[in-house]
């Protein structure tokens, strides 16, 4: 990891947009100086220095940035150091454990509010502090918009969870041994065992769950100082890192090094194929498009698929392999992978440090070969995702077969079908409930408008009953989400989604649902006319919301296909008088 540049500076002090606020001779001006002063700095803390905003999203809420208090003063000190002027921003925190009915509603408020904290006030930089699954897309969907230069600072996994010796791994141990307990084959204590050692330190979630995903994917688009993603939250590497965050991103303010200089189709089929080869998250599809389209790059559905038909998955890590994100570390991290990958990657890409990914991963080496396997050694030669499409799901559905037990890769079986989440909670484990192994779990109303928010509900229980007769795995079908710690054969993000009439909407109890991952096809054996006959029947159900922030995003949330961004924000960067280059009043 390395701090350091050899470009030489670009920028005078005069050419810093926060000259606009503390440089010129006028009334504002002193305002603004005379109120930096009441703060305790003097005029030589700041004048002609860069202002690094720190957007951080801490919050007594949210366990995943627990050290982001202490963190934030070593980013300061690296800025200091490096001749900026540090000005640390809370916002937004999205805490995945808290927040309901899921944080996915509010990412793009934070990426809103991401980028109006860097438009109305004056950075000439910033520091994006996240980590916990959605602040991550949503910290660099804002500072793509703004297009000031970037860096983003990973919050790093937490240790491994530890219960009677054994690891445990965030969410995906949670998920089994809910299992277990429900099926009598552990004890409220044991249960109560695993509660306690699961999460032991500050971080996010250290499987390789959306969290990991996409702090990876942000590293491999070249947003963080190579290396960074892995560091162990508690490692004092982790805090090293927040330093030589900090000092770069001054360098990188005197080399105008924004995200448009960085950021490319080529850089997110970089993040893309590393999201495969690390088994990573379906929730990774949504963030890298909408990432992507803020970026003006293209990136679709179907590129996903052809990357994930030529992408061994070589990190054997849960929820789909046997290890955690500590263990990923040990054996050599994120650019130890990046090198395994070898040719998949376009190794010229230009990253926040000034050099190209290639440079960041010369040297890099595997110290665990089982952990970071060698492509000749793949956990899966290829399809860590698959997109799939037919009559239930036209504009595309996801699932992960790496994730799910291999005799329901291609599978027929009657829908039992739930027409909203607590319809399912009310009656999956009815005693009554018509179901068998075979049959299909669907979920309707589950989507960006139907959750609200799409929440992470794809994982649908499996019925008790079939529980205590030992299935685990069963083909199950939804418009949701499903958390990067889960696993299971479930067909996810069903576009449309059913609360606008997709065709999910219209599956009716024992119609015959059919999957074929290898033909990437989800359908229903229901005719064209019966369907047409049920459309023109169907009722749109109420609006989640009528008052408030929900109805902004009910009204411009788009579909899982293009990202669930804000149709007003996914294009365009802020215009003169709006902000970009803003007149100061
Ligand atoms: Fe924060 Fe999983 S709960 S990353």
């Amino acid at each position: 990891m390395t701090a350091m540049t050899t470009t030489p500076p670009r920028k005078k002090p005069e050419d810093l947009r926060s000259h606009r606020w503390y440089g010129v001779k006028d009334m504002r001006a002193f305002g603004h100086r005379s109120r930096t002063s009441q703060m305790g700095f003097h005029r030589s803390d700041y004048a002609g220095k860069p202002v690094i905003a720190i957007i951080n999203t801490w919050s007594d809420i949210n366990p995943c940035h627990s050290h982001f208090k202490q963190r934030v003063e070593e980013i300061k000190r690296g800025i200091w150091q490096a001749g900026g002027f540090p000005v640390e921003m809370p916002a937004i925190s999205l805490s995945e454990p808290f927040q309901k009915p899921t944080t996915m509603l509010y990412r793009n408020l934070l990426a809103m509010e991401c980028e109006e904290l860097l438009r109305s006030y004056p950075a000439d930089g910033c520091v994006l502090m996240g980590g916990c699954d959605k602040t991550t897309p949503a910290l660099v969907m804002g500072a793509i918009s703004m297009d000031l230069p970037a860096i983003f600072m990973p919050a790093g996994p937490m240790l491994r969870g530890d219960y009677k010796g054994a690891f445990l791994g965030s969410g995906s141990d949670t998920w089994k041994y809910w299992a277990e307990l429900r099926a009598g084959n552990i004890t409220e204590e044991d249960w109560q065992d695993v509660e306690d050692g699961i999460a032991r330190s500050p971080g996010h979630c250290m499987t390789m769950g959306t969290a990991s995903t996409m702090t990876s994917a942000t590293e491999v688009l070249g947003l963080t100082l190579p290396g960074a993603a892995s560091i162990p939250a508690p490692d004092s590497r982790h805090a090293q890192m927040a330093t030589l965050t900090g000092k770069r991103i001054v360098d990188m303010v005197w080399e105008d090094l924004k995200p448009s200089d960085i950021l490319t189709a080529a850089s997110f089929d970089n993040a893309v194929t590393a999201v495969l080869g690390l088994g990573g998250s379906t929730n990774a599809i949504v963030h890298l498009i909408a990432m992507a389209r803020r970026a003006g790059v293209a990136l679709d559905l179907k590129r996903f698929d052809a990357l994930a038909r030529r992408t061994p998955v070589l990190a054997n890590l849960r929820p789909g392999g046997k290890y955690l994100m500590e263990d990923f570390f040990y054996a050599g991290g994120l650019r130890a992978f990046l090198a395994q990958l070898g040719d998949l990657i376009d190794f010229g890409q230009k990253t926040c440090n000034g050099r190209t990914l290639g440079a960041n991963v010369e040297g890099a080496k595997v110290f665990n070969e089982d952990v970071i396997r060698p492509r000749g050694n793949a956990l899966l030669e290829n399809g860590g995702l698959a997109v799939l499409s037919g009559n239930l799901a036209p504009l595309g559905a996801v699932i992960k077969p790496a994730a799910m037990e291999p005799h329901l890769r291609k599978h027929a079986g009657p829908a039992v079908v739930f027409k909203d989440y607590n319809d399912m909670a009310a009656r999956i484990d009815s005693p009554g409930l018509a179901v068998t192994k075979d049959s299909v779990i669907v979920l309707q109303s589950a989507g960006p408008q139907g959750g609200p928010g799409m929440p992470e509900w794809g994982q649908l229980p499996i019925p008790q009953k079939l529980l205590k007769e030992g299935v685990r795995d069963m083909l199950r079908i939804s418009d949701a989400r499903m958390s990067g710690t889960s696993y299971g054969a479930c067909v996810l993000h069903v576009t449309p989604e059913s609360h606008v009439g997709g065709p999910l909407a219209l599956v009716r109890d024992g119609d015959i649902i059919e999957l074929d991952v290898d033909a990437r096809s989800i359908d229903m054996r229901v005719s064209e006319a019966e369907i047409a006959r049920r459309r023109a029947a169907w009722q749109q159900p109420q609006p989640k919301f009528t008052r408030g922030y929900g109805v902004l995003y009910l009204k411009h949330v788009q579909q899982a296909d293009t990202g669930c961004d804000f149709d007003f924000l996914e294009t365009g960067k802020p215009q003169a008088g709006e902000g970009g280059e803003p007149e100061i009043h």
